[in-house]
């Protein structure tokens, strides 16, 4: 697709050799000429006008105009009567569109991938509002480069946010704005490497926990031995992890990812314990807490722990991936530690992103957007209960207490990759539970189904269509 510069369009870099001797009309044709054979001005993008390029180039409009002549006498250009003078389109295909492009792979009747918000939903008018909020009220000193924490304003109504919503003991000095949960969990991984942690725990099965997975690998580039610690009915196995001699442990005590298990009470306290009494770190993935059904929300173990739990939460889940916009919340002897990676990282995120961020917050549009989803998520989450119990009434579901994703068991001689397979054929995307365990796939088979970003209309037709796989 060809850009559409408006207005005057950008530069076009052209440089003439005065000393050279060859005519500067000729020396004009070859520079563009080469430009549009090497794609560096590609079909369909427009030309600056001929007054514009005349003095850009200090050479007369005359010269500029016969030389676009000649090109379009040759093909390479085009123009139509008033409009601007334009690269033909597909005379000179640009390297990158000469490649066959793959076939985009076939649309499907229902996509059960979990992870991801319903993208139709983001509030765009009022992240529009919000982004307008924060141009028109930054102070000019702050479209300099700033704390690398973040804006004070979004770390002040994050704080108290986190206060209200998720009982967390949130100081406004402690958070660390970051792009997204994964930037965060970079960034606390470092600082606690460079503090002489050797080892880091993450849950089995667990976003991320796969042996391939990102969040593995980055582990390991940082010199940390990656240890699995199972999950069961009552979440993280900590007499497993206190086995593992592990110094820090990624966990998701308000909705396990992907069991959707809610850390039992009696766990959570354990889990704190084993943080003190090793001394050791907790990394408190809270993703997906503001979408809760059955119960009132559970506060975040920050709370029973401040000296001991980064808490990281992120945007992605309540307004959409685009965002990029995350916040770690650090213990205090480690949060000057962290704002020092996240200036070698990247200086800081971008402020007037963070500023209609808190514009958001603060006006109560975040609020009334989460309260609008919640609404949208419990009616695909009963067609999903409904679905399966109409057209596969064998197939228990767990894992519905909160977030977008559940996890549907398969009869224990079902071959969950057979079925993932056989379900893309009937373009339906179902996802096995192995890809999110350490060892890969393994019984008991599972899938994880997501329906965060599948209407609430295509749930039973894609049910329906694999039911027989999944009996
Ligand atoms: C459990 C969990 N934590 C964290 C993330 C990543 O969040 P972010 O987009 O903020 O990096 C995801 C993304 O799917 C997730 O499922």
């Amino acid at each position: 697709m060809a850009i559409q510069w408006s207005g005057l369009g950008p530069d076009l870099l052209l440089s003439l050799d005065r000393g050279s001797g060859e005519p500067l009309r000729s020396q004009l044709e070859t520079g563009l000429r080469e430009a549009i054979r090497d794609g560096r001005l590609q079909g369909g993008e427009r030309l600056p006008s001929s007054r514009e390029l005349a003095r850009e180039l200090g050479i007369s409009r005359g010269l500029v105009q016969e030389c676009y002549g000649q090109l379009l006498s040759e093909g390479y250009l085009t123009s139509q009567i008033g409009s601007a003078t334009r690269v033909a389109t597909g005379a000179f295909p640009a390297p990158a569109q000469r490649a066959q492009r793959p076939e985009p792979p076939p649309r499907l009747i229902a996509d059960f991938r979990a992870g991801v918000p319903d993208l139709a939903s983001f509030p765009r008018g009022d992240w529009a509002w919000a982004a307008r909020e924060a141009c028109g009220s930054v102070a000019t000193p702050d479209l300099d480069y700033g704390d690398p924490r973040g804006s004070a304003v979004l770390r002040t109504v994050l704080a108290g946010y986190l206060r209200r919503v998720r009982a967390a003991a949130a100081d406004p000095e402690r958070v660390i704005v970051s792009t997204g949960f994964a930037q965060g969990l970079g960034l606390v991984l470092r600082v606690l490497a460079r503090a002489g942690v050797r080892s880091a725990a993450f849950e089995d099965p667990g976003y991320g926990s796969a042996e391939t997975s990102e969040t593995i690998r980055a582990t390991g580039a940082l010199g940390l031995r990656a240890v699995h610690v199972p999950v069961d009915g009552l979440g993280i196995d900590v007499a497993a992890l206190d086995a593992s001699g592990a110094q820090v442990v990624v966990v998701t005590p308000a909705h396990q990812s992907p069991t959707g298990v809610v850390l039992a009470a009696s766990r959570r306290h354990a889990l704190v314990d084993w943080a003190r009494r090793n001394d050791a770190f907790i990394v408190e993935d809270d993703y997906d807490s503001e979408f809760r059904y059955d119960r009132e929300p559970v506060g975040v173990l920050q709370g029973l722990a401040p000296g001991h739990v980064f808490t990281i939460g992120t945007a992605s889940k309540a307004l959409a991936p685009a965002v990029r916009l995350g916040w770690v919340l650090a213990p205090p002897s480690l949060a000057g530690a962290v704002a020092a990676e996240k200036q070698i990282s990247d200086r800081g995120s971008s402020t007037l992103d963070q500023l209609a961020l808190a514009a958001l917050l603060e006006s109560g549009r975040y609020d009334r957007h989460l309260r609008r989803m919640r609404g949208i998520y419990a009616r695909r989450r009963a067609r999903l209960i409904a679905a399966l119990a109409r057209h596969a009434p064998g197939v228990r579901l767990t894992g519905l207490a909160a977030g977008f994703h559940a996890v549907a068991h398969l009869p224990a001689a079902a071959d969950e990759q057979a079925v993932v397979v056989a379900a893309r054929e009937r373009l339906v995307g179902l996802y096995g539970m192995g890809s999110y365990r350490a060892a890969g796939p393994a019984a008991p088979p599972q899938l994880v189904l997501g329906f965060g970003d599948l209407g609430e209309r295509a749930i039973e037709p894609g049910i329906a269509a694999v039911a027989d796989l999944l009996r």
